[in-house]
């Protein structure tokens, strides 16, 4: 088991008792400690307010319990706040083992805190040792571990793969690791790479990822019971989005290696669906390029013909993560799936709607998109809903080709780019598209500055009410 799983068997002699309260139950708590301990936390000013702690001490000096406050439970409201209140814990008590008391009363509250404390509990430590290990949690005697464990690790398996630099995560790091993924978990596995793409009608995956050093490829996993009903998942793998000839200016560049942000979420999602057992035929497809720069980059103007046989002008380069996927739809459409999720860190422009917190959801249909979004107040994973606004749609016509990448104004950028995926999706599928950001720009709770899961909860609580084993 990997470092970062801080859990611990069992309460020994020397763990710590933890004690998590909200504002509001301190003066009834506050009452049940001894005078000393009370008079303690009266003079150090513990009230109990969300983000704090207070050590008791023992007559020995040792802590005989950690207090520890945070705000209530909004359960409901999605924002997470009591949930990434338990996340800031392993990374903000003191080193050691705490065992929660009281204990847990349910075993979905269990479980909820176990994977805040496992979510918490991540470092990027690849290339530097993290400052501090995190404090264990002997693990809550309700909580599911094994599905806890899964996420987890599903969790920091993704991470790792936004947080690593382009350098080191590139098309064929990218397909190094699904593959390993692939291999570990017993699933099958292919690659179409460089001019094999082109030979197979990937024209469009080929054009954006041409230009780059490493060839670009299609990776695709497979799992599952062929008699099952069919699930695609397809994941944005753009290992570094440079803008194309169209370049970003250096501020716009610069956290582009988490440009593949929507693949590491699909690898993360086949990672709980394979270890749940999910009744349901998986394929997975993750189009892995480098958007870059060279005498054979593709050109504003250019004309492609992608898979599915439609023209595409490209109006701008660096709408390259359309582009990709579209190619990828068309071959998850050869399976005839009955339901696709997309993720894509695939515009600025749902960022700018609704911040880093929410990312912008898509859908052709509503039972699936409600779904998601009480998924995802459920599971502390909010997402929110943007429309596919057919009027929009003329937008991206082309006079020259059967469309456009872009539209040639502002507006609307993530619902545009949601209707030109929509031109792609399977025929009879249900569909679902999170545009997502990928990526904490501050640091907080449980959610330091750098690689975050968003939707990945929500998406697999859909699929596992769907296809339960
Ligand atoms: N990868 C970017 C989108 C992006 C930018 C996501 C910043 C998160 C943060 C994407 O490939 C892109 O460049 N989109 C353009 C589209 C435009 C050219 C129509 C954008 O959003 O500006
Ligand atoms: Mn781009
Ligand atoms: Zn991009």
């Amino acid at each position: 088991m990997p470092a970062r799983l801080s859990f611990r068997p069992k309460a020994l002699a020397d763990t710590i008792r933890l004690t998590v309260l909200a504002k509001a139950e301190w003066p009834r708590h506050a009452k049940s400690l001894s005078a000393a301990h009370r008079r303690f936390a009266e003079q150090n000013g513990f009230v109990a307010a969300s983000g704090t702690h207070l050590a008791l001490p023992g007559r020995d000096g040792r802590v005989e319990r950690m207090l520890v406050g945070i705000v209530a439970d909004d359960a409901g409201d999605g924002s997470g706040g009591w949930m990434w209140g338990y996340a800031g814990l392993p990374l903000t008590l003191p080193l050691g083992s705490y065992r929660l008391d009281p204990e847990p009363a349910t075993a979905a509250a269990a479980t909820r805190i176990a994977i805040a404390w496992g979510i918490g509990s991540y470092a990027f430590d690849r290339y530097k040792k993290a400052p501090r290990s995190p404090a264990s949690l002997v693990w809550p005697t309700l909580a599911d571990r094994r599905t806890v464990q899964s996420f987890v690790r599903a969790d920091g398996f993704a991470r790792d793969l936004i947080n690593t630099p382009a350098e080191d995560m590139g098309p064929d790091g990218l397909a190094e690791a699904a593959l390993a993924m692939a291999k570990e978990l017993g699933m099958t596995a292919s690659v179409v790479e460089g001019e094999a793409l082109r030979a197979q009608g990937y024209n469009l995956i080929h054009a954006v990822g041409r230009a780059a050093a490493r060839a670009p490829r299609l990776i695709e996993l497979g799992w599952g019971d062929p008699s099952h009903p069919r699930v695609a998942l397809v994941g944005k793998g753009v290992c570094f989005d440079t803008g194309g000839l169209g370049i970003k200016p250096d501020a716009g560049m610069k956290l582009m290696k988490k440009d593949m942000g929507g693949a590491a979420h699909v690898l993360a999602l086949a990672r709980l669906v394979v270890e749940a057992k999910l009744k349901l035929r998986l394929q997975v497809l993750v189009p892995a390029v480098e958007n870059s720069i060279s005498g054979n980059a593709v050109r504003p103007l250019d004309i492609i013909r992608s898979k599915a046989g439609k023209t595409v002008e490209i109006g701008h380069t660096d709408a390259e993560g359309r582009l990709i996927l579209a190619d990828a739809f068309a071959r998850a459409a050869e399976e005839k799936p009955e339901l696709m999720l997309d993720f894509a860190t695939l515009t600025g422009a749902a960022r700018v709607a609704l911040g880093p917190d929410l990312p912008a959801l898509f859908a052709n249909n509503d039972a699936l998109s409600s779904a998601l979004l009480a998924a995802g107040l459920a599971h502390d994973d909010p997402a929110w809903r943007m429309p596919l606004w057919k009027p929009y749609r003329s937008r991206i016509d082309s006079k020259n080709a059967d469309m456009n990448n872009v539209s040639d104004g502002p507006f609307g950028g993530a619902i545009i780019a949601a209707l030109f995926l929509q031109d792609f999706v399977p025929r009879e599928a249900a569909w679902a598209h999170f545009d997502v950001v990928a990526w904490s720009p501050w640091p907080r709770p449980g959610r330091p500055e750098g690689a975050m899961m968003q939707g990945l909860r929500a998406a697999f609580a859909v699929l596992r009410d769907r296809y339960a084993p």
